[in-house]
């Protein structure tokens, strides 16, 4: 079948205006945020055919659901990551039922390499040159990789001193150019917005980019295919700069209204309590986040003081009847370790995050012993050193 990439259309998240865009990502009337959204009954058929399939899994898999049109992906591999079963942590915490998404398998150990592969391949398609982000470090990663694998400049706004090591030597492997500002990722990112709009030859690839949110989505396909089609009761997520929050509800969203589930699981969002704005605007019931100035976690990849995608990551909140916690550095820290020694898998800190709020939750009764959970681990604990200096 002939797929066009006209097949999409640009919602503004706020205001509702339907908007055309190519390199810009904000509504024209209100200023927020777009996303992604398609006539998903002519695609129903499609998708369920796509789905016939036997594993692998990958993100290509799920082209139907994507806003790509007859361009050759750029893809390194990414998505098809394992759903592991806990027994040990599982055990400890008393659930019966407890996997890990281990994003750490991807192409450049995170995944943000889901989200890459189908901006990179929309860059390639729009003819564009140059792609730039700004990053905490695993975005850089991934964009590099995906960049060089298509033939693109990279350029990336970087935290002085604030990214893991691990992190910055794939950039530089991947041969991008790297700016360092001083300042917090939030300075960053606002430089490369005000970069983005001012040239037209540079290509934004964070994840206000909606292509991004569209292939992170896949991580909610994978699970749910994973489980046998069956939807988990809670889905833990570490939230930064609130993206992939906001990907993973949209992907469960999308899977309801195609009546392919009947419910979706609740989004729990875990933020480092020295970075959690998102989390004190939930507890407080405000419907906006007021910006820290000053985020600060030994989790450096979601130290974030103003999200971008805040709005998106509250609306999911509240649609799946979720919650956004916060751990402190001690319990993230705790966190990774007990996965480590436990599962044997190795997260990063940011990671861990979505443990040490289980931890919690369980500790406060918003989850039961029978709950289905899945804690997303996202991204590969080799990519941050920085264990060794707080020995
Ligand atoms: N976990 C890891 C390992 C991350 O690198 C990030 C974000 C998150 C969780 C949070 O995801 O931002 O979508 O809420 N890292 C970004 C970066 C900010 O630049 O690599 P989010």
């Amino acid at each position: 079948m002939k797929r066009s990439s006209h097949q999409h259309e640009f919602r503004c998240i706020a205001c509702g205006t339907r908007v055309d865009i190519s390199k810009r990502f904000t509504c024209p009337i209100c200023g927020e945020l777009l996303e992604i959204t398609y006539e998903l009954r002519t695609r129903r058929q499609g998708f369920v055919n796509s789905l016939k399939k036997p594993p692998p899994y990958n993100v290509w898999r799920y082209r139907e659901l994507l806003p790509i049109g007859d361009a050759h992906p750029i893809s390194i591999g990414e998505g098809g990551t394992s759903l592991t079963k806990s027994d040990r942590l599982a055990n400890m915490l008393g659930l019966t039922e407890l996997y890990f998404k281990n994003e750490g398998q991807n192409p450049t150990a995170s995944f943000k390499d889901r989200g890459m592969t189908v901006a990179i391949t929309r860059a390639k398609e729009l003819g564009v040159r140059t792609v730039l982000c700004a990053s905490t470090g695993n975005t850089s990663a991934s964009m590099a990789a995906y960049a060089a694998k298509a033939g693109l400049r990279a350029v990336l706004i970087i935290p002085s001193g604030k990214i893991a090591k691990g992190k910055l030597v794939q950039a530089i492997i991947h041969g991008a150019r790297i700016v360092k500002v001083s300042g917090n990722f939030d300075v960053a990112l606002g430089r490369a917005r005000r970069m983005a709009e001012q040239r037209d030859d540079l290509y934004l690839v964070n994840s206000l980019n909606p292509y991004r949110i569209e292939g992170q989505k896949t991580i909610s396909f994978e699970i749910w295919e994973q489980l046998g089609k069956r939807i988990p009761d809670a889905v833990f997520v570490p939230v930064g700069n609130a993206g992939n929050i906001s990907a993973i509800w949209k992907g469960f969203r999308e899977l309801k209204q195609l009546k392919l589930i009947n419910r979706t699981p609740r989004m729990i969002g875990v933020q480092a309590a020295g970075a959690a704005p998102l989390a004190t605007a939930y507890d407080r019931r405000q419907d906006r986040i007021v910006p820290w100035a000053h985020p600060e976690t030994w989790a450096s990849a979601i130290r974030i003081g103003a999200p971008a995608s805040w709005r998106k990551a509250l609306n999911a909140v509240h649609e799946s009847n979720g919650s956004i916690l916060s751990a402190t550095d001690n319990e993230i820290r705790r966190a990774q370790r007990l996965l480590a020694d436990h599962e044997g898998i190795f997260g990063e800190p940011a990671s861990a995050a979505s443990v040490a709020g289980l931890i919690k939750a369980r500790r406060t009764g918003l989850i039961k012993r029978r709950n289905a959970i899945v804690c997303v681990i996202t991204g590969h604990g080799l990519k941050d050193q920085s264990i060794i200096q707080s020995e």
